[in-house]
């Protein structure tokens, strides 16, 4: 199937976009510096799915927010299929108890590293395959 590539060029820290790809939205967001030390300052331990969920990792790897993220020196970025693990639904951005994402259908709660710590969806939104090709453009499956 076919990739896309979205120009991140105009996401200062703090920001996020909204891509389309296989008909389903895909959130990018530019992380600021406080957005990850707070999910780093989870313990993997308290993770209600410790698993990545990222599809550039193996399947065993851990959701650490680097792992959860672009990557050693991209840690700020992160790029997520926008759809609740639970039924489906577009989660929100910004929102929820963790200031991550927040799922309004029935109340799921996702953290900056978009994991999810509370509500019935089961599993972290997932990462898509994607990549760098340039200091500011996403190429994503
Ligand atoms: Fe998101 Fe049910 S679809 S909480």
């Amino acid at each position: 199937l076919a990739s896309i590539e979205v120009d991140v060029s105009s996401l200062q820290p703090g920001m996020s976009l909204t891509a389309k790809w296989r008909g389903k939205p895909i959130f990018i967001r530019n992380r600021t510096p406080k957005e990850i030390e707070e999910a780093n300052a989870v313990a993997l331990a308290d993770l209600k799915d410790p698993v990545a969920r990222n599809a550039n990792l193996p399947a065993d790897a851990q959701a650490s927010d680097l792992d959860r993220s672009a990557g050693q020196g991209k840690e700020n970025w992160i790029v997520m299929i926008g759809s609740c693990t639970h039924l489906g639904c577009v989660p929100l951005g910004q929102a929820g108890d963790f200031g991550g994402w927040f799922c309004p259908c029935h109340g799921s709660h996702y953290d900056t590293a978009g994991r999810i710590r509370k509500g019935p969806a089961p599993q972290n939104l997932a990462v898509p395959t994607f990549s760098f090709v340039s200091d500011t453009v996403i190429k994503i499956g």
